[in-house]
């Protein structure tokens, strides 16, 4: 049986771990073949494949981004479509797919799927707002990257006196702003799911210059005033027609500055968040969620991804995952802001 796998949308630390996972369980346990479809939708649309044996996945868990490349590619544009989908691995004796990505692959995954294209699927994303699994790999790797970025921006704001404002990823969701602004124990956290006033901002920023630290605020790019009826965006929308974020630091830092007093600095992590080797947690889950696709194809559990419960990895339907995003609850933001100030 020859799988094919792909992967899709935004690169993330632990992709090359699960391709290894997927192909060393494959082949010394299943006697399996793999092909990789090179930069996403966009190979499988082409047919454009690349050989996955043992060689091709030695040693790269720790490398990060994708040794097959990613797009963000939409597989029903162009030649792509499952009628011209399932002759392609026709033609090359290709039985099923592992797709590995965020909610756009999943989604145009289901569709396919639902054309009869036997495909299983592996959650991607840094963001980690996939719903119905507990995390996505990448998420604890920029976490990570956003925490130590922190405690260097606030020696430098020590040595000061200066307020430091450090934008990280999250377009819909604030997880990453959240477990690293905890983390580095920032003055406030500012996330997508609670828009928030210039007044509280400067409040928070006052109250810990007060108390002679050097403020330290965490914004998520996806963050709003409550001024604000979209989110920060300034450079054009993507292929998916999603406005191109980043920028809400630099936006607040002047306004921090002529409210407070206090000289403020602004600065975007973006793609650094994303880039690099992924951390131990996030290659261990990355490895099983690999081994667990592999299972689920085996198991002809088409339609499925693998999923994180607890330390369980379980199997769920792709429309458990679409629709509806893991934003960060109430609580657990309420928790957080015991600490603002
Ligand atoms: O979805 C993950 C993500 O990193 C978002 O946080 C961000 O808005 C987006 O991808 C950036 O996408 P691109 O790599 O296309 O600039």
């Amino acid at each position: 049986m020859s799988i094919g796998i792909l992967t899709s949308g935004g690169d993330c630390p632990g992709l090359n771990a699960v391709i290894r996972g997927a192909v060393l369980k494959g082949i010394t346990q299943n006697d399996l073949e793999f092909v990789g479809f090179r930069n996403g939708w966009k190979g499988v649309v082409d047919g454009d494949t690349v050989p996955l044996g043992r060689p091709q996945v030695m040693g790269i868990s720790k490398q990060g981004g994708t040794i097959i490349g990613t797009s963000r590619t939409n597989p029903f544009e162009g030649d792509g479509g499952p009628e011209n989908i399932a002759a392609m691995m026709e033609e090359q004796g290709i039985d099923s797919l592992i797709a590995i990505g965020g909610e756009g692959t999943l989604a145009a995954a289901k569709r396919l799927t639902d054309a009869g294209i036997k495909i299983v699927g592996v959650p991607k994303t840094v963001d980690n707002d996939l719903s119905a699994t507990d995390y996505t790999f990448g998420f604890d790797t920029a976490v990570q990257i956003a925490t130590e970025a922190m405690d260097r921006l606030r020696t430098t704001g020590d040595s000061h006196g200066r307020c430091m404002v450090a934008e990280v990823m999250g377009r819909h969701v604030g997880w990453i702003a959240l477990h690293s602004g905890m983390a580095a124990g920032a003055h406030a956290i500012l996330i997508p799911e609670r828009k928030t006033s210039m007044e509280e901002i400067t409040d928070w920023v006052r109250a810990a210059a007060d108390r002679g630290r050097a403020p330290l605020i965490v914004v998520a790019e996806g963050f709003k005033l409550d001024t604000m009826d979209d989110a920060h965006s300034e450079r054009g929308l993507d292929a998916f027609g999603r406005p191109r974020l980043g920028g809400i630091g630099d936006m607040l830092a002047p306004e921090i500055e002529a409210r407070t007093g206090i000289e403020t600095r602004a600065t975007t992590l973006g793609h650094i968040q994303r880039g690099g080797t992924p951390s131990a947690y996030d290659r261990v889950l990355a490895t099983r969620y690999g081994m667990a696709a592999v299972d689920a194809v085996l198991e002809q559990r088409w339609g499925r991804m693998v999923a994180l419960r607890g330390t369980q990895i379980v199997h769920v339907p792709f429309e458990d995952a679409l629709g509806r995003l893991k934003t960060v609850p109430q609580s657990r933001y309420d928790e957080a802001a015991v600490l603002f100030g």
